[in-house]
Parts: structure tokens; sequence; C-alpha cells
């Protein structure tokens, strides 16, 4: 508290000067790791570490990182069922030199597969086998580098309808998850151990599914230690339904990460009257207030999904040229959302 009230005490003279050099005000210059009263993540590229204009605002704003890509098995596991974990070391060795915290994703998502796992036939407990040797591989080369792994992302169907059916599910039925945390912990007892979803502050029906999930999990003593929100919001969410969403997830007492958050325009839904920054800002500001709620336990981090607006995920898909969903410019320059972000830390 005191660091981050002496942080803003210097704000106007900076502000100042940061005015002069680009001609626009900056009311909060303060980084926001150091605001924050728990860490501030965000994804990573291993080509990004070399970029100095990210490297620049990598550093002074972060101090978690996510391999955005490159600890997914697409990206470690060869079809031959060999390993390739070149890129995800350089960003573990990164995170040690500029004194981050590793966040590892994902374990197990429907969304991966490999001709590794395709390639299984026989009995089912051939299959379980390498699926428990993957965790037990990728978890436990990071062990007591990692502070926690997404174990299994977004397992609920979009519909709330019950859980997507995958390769996992249709080899190892529904207790998939159950399994994928048992491994997990094995591999690796001291990292936290997430369950990762999204969608569940704007889709009420899988935000239901999703809570029964968690809720079977814990009674059958599953080892989920941690939720994760991922936040790939747009500006069209209602005031309030965020904060509302938080306040469901964390009734389990359970450690909360907002994993991917970025605010995208949300197609043209509502009339933004040429704002979209105040309609960011407002929307971060309730993200960070709703974790900011928290009792101090369950506020594991706050991860934006890239540093840079030019780095965005969203950029990339068709049509998202146009977004502008994180913290910061092509430049490094701070936008409206890291300063919804640092005054809700600042006065936290
Ligand atoms: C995305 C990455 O940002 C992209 O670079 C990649 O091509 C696809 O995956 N939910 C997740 C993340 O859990 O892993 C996704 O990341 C974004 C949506």
């Amino acid at each position: 508290m005191t660091t981050r009230r002496a942080l803003l005490a210097g704000a106007p003279a900076l502000a100042l000067a940061a005015c002069e050099s680009r001609a626009q005000p900056a009311a909060y210059v303060g980084a926001l790791k150091d605001l924050a009263p728990f860490p501030i993540g965000t994804c990573v590229m291993s080509g990004q570490i070399g970029d100095p204009g990210w490297r620049t605002v990598a550093d002074q704003h972060f101090s978690q990182l996510t391999p955005e890509w490159e600890l997914k098995m697409e990206a470690v596991l060869r079809p031959d069922g060999s390993y390739d974990f070149t890129a995800a070391d350089a960003i573990a060795a990164y995170a040690r030199s500029s004194g981050k915290r590793l966040y590892g994703t994902t374990l197990v998502w429907y969304a991966q597969e490999s001709p590794a796992f395709d390639r299984i036939d026989g009995t089912g407990a051939r299959f379980a086998s390498a699926y428990r040797n993957y965790i037990a591989e990728v978890s436990g080369r990071y062990r007591g580098q990692a502070v926690a792994w997404d174990v299994v992302n977004e397992p609920v169907a979009e519909d709330g309808n019950g859980l997507r059916d995958c390769i996992w599910r249709r080899n190892l039925g529904e207790g998939y998850i159950d399994r994928a945390f048992e491994h997990a912990a094995e591999a690796d007892p001291a990292a936290l151990r997430v369950l990762n979803e999204y969608n569940l502050e704007s889709l009420p029906a899988k935000q239901r599914t999703f809570l029964r999930l968690v809720e079977g999990l814990l009674k059958r003593g599953a080892p989920v230690t941690a939720l994760g929100t991922q936040s790939h919001l747009d500006v069209s969410l209602p005031r309030g339904a965020y904060a509302a969403h938080m306040r469901e997830l964390a009734a389990f007492g359970l450690p909360i990460h907002v994993s991917e958050l970025d605010i995208a325009r949300g197609g043209g839904r509502i009339d933004l009257r040429g704002d979209i920054g105040a309609a960011q800002a407002r929307l971060a500001e309730e993200v960070a207030q709703a974790l900011l709620d928290l009792p101090p336990a369950q506020r594991f981090a706050l991860t934006l999904w890239g540093v840079r607006d030019s780095d965005s995920w969203l950029r990339r898909r068709p049509g998202g040229e146009a977004e502008t969903p994180l913290a910061f410019d092509a430049a490094g320059r701070p936008k409206p959302i890291y300063e919804a972000l640092a005054r809700a830390f600042a006065a936290a």
C-alpha cells in the first residue's frame, strides 16, 4: 500500500514529462506490477523476448509470464511422441533472469490433440498411461519454477450442455478431468492446479455448468486448487456482469486467476460514440475491482493476454485488424485500460 501510494506521489511530475515528450496526458505512470497487490501477468512468445519495444514494457509492468502458445501440446509434442521444449525453455529462462513468475498453460485442452495420441490403439490402459506420462513430462520439467498450471482448459460446452467432446473424453470418459488433476499433483505437488474457462461472465448456462463441474470435482476430492477465468471480454458486457460472475466463482474459496484479459470492440453491437477507450476503461476497472474485492488469499493474479495492442491474438484473427484490446499501444504508450487498472490498484 505504502509503496503504491508513494509511486503515485511522484506521478504528476512524471506525467508532465510524459506529456511533453508524447503530447498525450498520462495521469498515472506507475508500473502495474508495483501498483497491484497481486502479480500482473502477460502472455509471451519466445520471439518477443529479443524485441526491445516489447521487452521494455514487459519488464516495467509485468511480473508473471504465460507462454502464449509454446507450452501447448501442438508445440511441445512431436508426432513421433518425442518432445521439443526449446521455445518453452527460452521463456522459462527469461522469466528467471527477469524475476518473473512462470505460469504454465495448458496441460489438457480439447483444442489440442497430437498424432502421437491419435496413433495409440489397443486398450484404454495404453492411452491412460500415455496421458499420465505427458502430464508428468511437461509439468515435471518446470517443477520448482512454474507457480501454477492450467491443468484443464475450456472443458465446458459453449451452450452449457455438459462437457465438450474431445479426444481425452472419448478415450477416458468424463473422468479425464479428475485424472489430469491427479497426474498434475503427482508431477508437481507445489504448483497450483487451475481449471481455466472462458465466457463465464457472458453465458449464464455455461457458468452454471462450470460451477457444477467444480463442485463435483471438489466433492470427489480431485486436487483442483485454483480457478481461472480467461476474461476475453468485449465492451458490450453489461455493467455489473463481470463483478457478479467473480462473486460466483469465488464462492468456493479458491484462488482466482484472471488469466487472459483483453477487451475487444464487440462487433459494433453497441454504440460506442467513437469512444472505445472509455468503454474499455470502464470494464477494465470493473475487472480490477472484482479481483481487489476478494480476500487477499484468493487474488492469484491478473494476466493480460499480451503487452501491446500490436501483440494481441485478436489482431491476427480475420477481421480483427482494428482491435485495440490491451493496456499499451503499438509504441508501448499506456492507454485507457492501463489508466483504469492503475487507478483501481492505487486506490485499493
Ligand atoms: C491463443 C493464442 O493467443 C494464439 O496465439 C494461438 O494461436 C491460439 O491460442 N483461450 C486460450 C488461449 O486458452 O490459450 C488462447 O490463446 C486464446 C483463447
